[in-house]
């Protein structure tokens, strides 16, 4: 941790955000403050306004447009924290939580650490059977919480077996695959850290996966952007008469094999399309093919702001073709996982979608993210992930 002067570098508020960052906002952007003398990457900063009240604390990144994250605010008089306490004691208190509520027999993939939601700005931490996956959000965070993997050891203790510490924000191109084969509520996968997206399992979809699970036996089921097929294989373990997983990446679609091999689930039932979704759905519609139960869960089509009329088109576009294909009275579960796009946003997609396909939407229920992902009320940027499932007649 870089805390090498006695007492922070102050910057001060330009802007009148210090409600927001009381109220627990984590970010502030470079052209909010005013900075006499620019800290080092990574550095503790105070943050001030512009009366001279210090109201904050958190750490410099001089490369990226969010200059500090905040770790800790206060109104007048607030005595600020011990910085190597106030992490040690953040690292615990999140395993903590999570180990209350998994049993490690059954799931042991898991986020440890959720950045901003768990109020450690700029670093996440998954956890993969025996091994630790780091992500920092920038040179700022690396910086900041160095040295990083003795904090993680430390916390875990007898608790968790941390065989390895990877850092995934500074893998290297050309490095091989380092697998590790995990649970997720009793289904096995294995999981790729080094090339797998988002670490090698979307672990945020995992209370999303039983709810579909929950819904599958007996049941056809097409699992649109499948990835490794973990909808697909959850819902074959459940029960499920078939499965179709669709994804456009081949090593993916490999994989999404192997995990039902893995699992000793009947390989005629389940079938694999290297493909993509949207041309996938029209042949599918041709040919007049329906499912039981429509999962679709793209990437983010909205990364940006700026990106959001267009995205909202392609969710439309898309939830029309996945209603198309789903039977009458079958179940489609949409999801999203921008945070631009907001919730009710993102449902009149699927509610126009469905009525252009000539069907009606009942809407069952709206999710996101597992629990281990949590969300702060005053960081709607955090909130990213939405499962929406519900009925088409
Ligand atoms: C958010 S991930 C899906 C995660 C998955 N549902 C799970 O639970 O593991 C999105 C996937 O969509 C795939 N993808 C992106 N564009 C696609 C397209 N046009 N057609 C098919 N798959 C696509 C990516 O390869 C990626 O595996």
């Amino acid at each position: 941790m870089t805390m090498t002067r006695d007492r922070p570098r102050t910057v001060v508020l330009k802007k009148n955000l210090a409600r927001s960052i009381r109220q627990g906002h984590p970010w502030i952007y470079r052209d909010a403050l005013d900075v006499r003398v620019i800290p080092a990457t990574g550095d503790l900063v105070e943050i001030h306004t512009r009366d001279g009240r210090p109201i904050a604390r958190g750490f410099w990144d001089e490369r990226s447009p969010i200059a500090v994250r905040v770790l800790e605010s206060g109104g007048p008089g607030y005595r600020f924290a011990d910085m190597e306490s106030l992490v040690a004691e953040r690292i615990q208190a999140a395993l903590d939580r999570r180990l209350e509520r998994l049993d490690l027999s059954k799931t042991n993939a898991f986020r440890w650490l959720h950045g901003e939601g768990d109020l450690l700005p700029g670093v996440h931490v998954d956890l993969y059977a025996d091994t630790a996956v780091v992500r920092f959000d920038g040179d700022g965070a690396r910086a900041f919480y160095d040295p990083f993997e003795p904090r993680l050891r430390l916390a875990a203790k007898s608790r968790l077996p941390i065989r390895a510490v990877l850092d995934r924000s500074s893998r290297k191109a050309g490095v091989k695959k380092d697998e590790r084969k995990v649970r997720e509520n009793g289904v096995r996968f294995v999981v790729d850290l080094v090339h797998g997206q988002k670490g090698g399992l979307f672990i945020d979809q995992r209370e999303n996966r039983v709810r579909v699970a929950g819904r599958a036996q007996g049941k056809s089921i097409l699992n649109l952007f499948g990835y490794t097929g973990g909808f697909a294989v959850h819902a074959a373990v459940a029960g499920a008469r078939s499965t179709d997983t669709v994804d456009i990446a081949r090593p993916v679609i490999e994989t999404a094999w192997r995990n039902f091999q893995l699992n000793d689930l009947p390989m005629d039932r389940a079938k694999f399309h290297t493909l993509d979704v949207f041309a996938f759905l029209t042949a599918a519609i041709q040919r007049g093919a329906r499912w039981d139960i429509v999962i679709s869960d793209p990437p983010s089509f909205a990364p940006r702001k700026a990106a959001v009329p267009d995205a909202r088109l392609a969710y439309l576009r898309l939830h029309k073709l996945a209603s198309a294909v789903t039977v009458p009275d079958g179940l489609l579960c949409a999801s999203s996982c921008s945070s631009h796009l907001g919730k009710d946003d993102f449902l009149a997609t699927i509610e126009a979608g469905v009525r252009e396909a000539g069907c009606r939407w009942v809407f069952e229920g709206l999710y996101g993210a597992a629990f281990d992902h949590p969300v702060l009320p005053a960081f709607p940027e955090g909130d990213y992930l939405k499962f929406a499932m519900g009925r088409v007649r």
